[in-house]
């Protein structure tokens, strides 16, 4: 009997818009968050992946990605504020998270836009009401008892598409485009 390999699994790249921080804001969301997380009980992300997520495209076939980044560089984000200013729990992904109280109508936008521009592609648009959230920790049991955060103000002018991979020490998300005024940059 000859065992081959099976069909060869088809290449992929696991996607995803954010806002992603600069090192300051990065450094901020760590201190406002460092006691929270702790109480929390969860396994903390690494604050080398704080991000919020505009839209989670998945695994996509790598023939696909110049497209992607072709019609997020038609979209021009306006200058987002985002005031950080409440933790939650959601108890199904059991996440520990920190974000806004009210949703700023730019993100809202901007993450309404990115579907539109992905549909045509054939990506599915996100079903689920849009929820900008920080994920600071997993496996959480319960909403840890902890005071509400010192607000914190992110500005964002650009965002970024990120690209995950996962291997034995967990997710590690790079930077793959980043996107300010209608045109992507490469970061590299
Ligand atoms: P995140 O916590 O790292 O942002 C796929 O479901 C991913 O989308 C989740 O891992 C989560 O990633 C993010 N997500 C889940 N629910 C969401 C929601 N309601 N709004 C925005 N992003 C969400």
């Amino acid at each position: 009997m000859i065992v081959g390999d099976g069909p060869a699994a088809p290449a992929t790249r696991r996607l995803f818009f954010a806002l992603w921080p600069d090192e300051s804001t990065r450094t901020a969301l760590v201190q406002a968050t460092r006691k929270a997380v702790r109480r929390s009980g969860g396994r903390p992300v690494p604050q080398a992946n704080y991000h919020v997520t505009l839209a989670f495209l998945g695994n996509q076939p790598v023939e696909r990605y110049d497209a992607i980044v072709a019609a997020a560089a038609t979209l021009t984000p306006r200058p987002i504020q985002l005031e950080l200013d409440r933790f939650g729990y959601w108890p199904r992904p059991r996440v520990f998270w920190l974000g806004p109280a009210r949703c700023p109508e730019a993100l809202a936008g901007l993450a309404d836009a990115l579907w539109t521009a992905m549909t045509p592609l054939g990506l599915a648009r996100e079903t689920r009401p849009y929820r900008p959230h920080v994920t600071l920790a997993r496996k959480v049991v319960a909403l840890p008892e902890v005071e509400s955060p010192t607000p914190l103000i992110w500005q964002a002018s650009e965002f970024a598409l990120i690209e995950s991979v996962t291997d034995e020490r967990g997710a590690r998300y790079t930077v793959a485009a980043r996107f300010s005024s209608g045109s992507p940059h490469d970061p590299n």
